[in-house]
């Protein structure tokens, strides 16, 4: 299958990601991770990302449809892939389409997770992430690893991320509704989006998008 997940930021993207894709047996792809390994290893890219990021906003679309399109061109991504945080404008959606379409693939749904502003801001104020790798995501109440500051997944040391300041988080917030949730309507008008609610405990969720995915198959 090939997944679009949407939804703002603190909905829950990456934590329903890493299930879903295991799930599916599909890679899951995160420009968000992708940056932040980028900046990790100081590479240019990484360097460049970081001043957009620790801002909260976008990463510039020439730089970015270019490091998506390499990942999905992976050999991992040959059977479909879902995508956590791109596209994120409908310039990017267009690219990807754009992109599919020369292979001759197609989307088969955009899971669009809900969630109320209140519940984002709490979710992103306890976050902590590994040092290592990016996907492994804790809550301090909601989500705590075994040992306090030490990632379950793999022992690296759990931090909070640089752009989860409340100022950079609201100007986050803005940028979901100015720039990406426009994307919705875009991809509504190809039939293409399912909503489901990411209030709830972390496996119900997973559950609730599965029956939806499956629904759309
Ligand atoms: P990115 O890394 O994509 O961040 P985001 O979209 O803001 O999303 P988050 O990672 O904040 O949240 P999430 O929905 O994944 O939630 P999570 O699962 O962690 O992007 C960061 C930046 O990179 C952007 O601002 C931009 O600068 C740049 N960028 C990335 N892609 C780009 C693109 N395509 N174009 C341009 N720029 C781009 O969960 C949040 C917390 O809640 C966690 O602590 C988790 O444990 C907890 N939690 C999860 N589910 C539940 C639950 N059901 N109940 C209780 N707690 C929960
Ligand atoms: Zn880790």
């Amino acid at each position: 299958m090939r997944i679009v997940l949407v939804g703002p930021p603190g909905a829950g993207k990456g934590t329903q990601a890493v299930r879903l894709a295991a799930e599916l047996k599909i890679p899951h792809i995160s420009t968000g991770d992708l940056f932040r390994a980028n900046i990790s290893q100081q590479t240019e890219l990484g360097k460049l990302a970081k001043s957009y990021m620790d801002r909260g906003e976008l990463v510039p679309d020439s730089v970015t449809i270019d490091m998506a399109k390499d990942r999905m061109e992976q050999k991992d991504a040959e059977g479909g892939f879902l995508l956590d945080g791109f596209p994120r404008n409908v310039d990017q959606a267009e690219a990807l389409d754009g992109l599919l379409e020369t292979e001759d693939f197609k989307l088969d749904a955009v899971l669009d997770l809900e969630v109320p502003e209140d519940e984002v801001v709490k979710r992103i104020a306890g976050r902590r992430i590994c040092r290592n790798d990016s996907s492994h995501v804790f809550h301090v109440t909601y989500s705590p690893p075994k040992k306090q500051g030490v990632c379950d997944v793999c022992g690296g040391e759990l931090y909070q991320r640089d752009d989860d300041s409340e100022d950079t988080v609201r100007t986050r917030l803005e940028v979901y509704h100015t720039q990406t949730e426009p994307i919705i309507d875009y991809y509504k008008a190809q039939g293409l989006v399912v909503t489901i609610s990411s209030l709830g405990p972390v496996d119900e969720i997973t559950k609730r998008a599965l029956e939806a995915l499956r629904r759309e198959k």
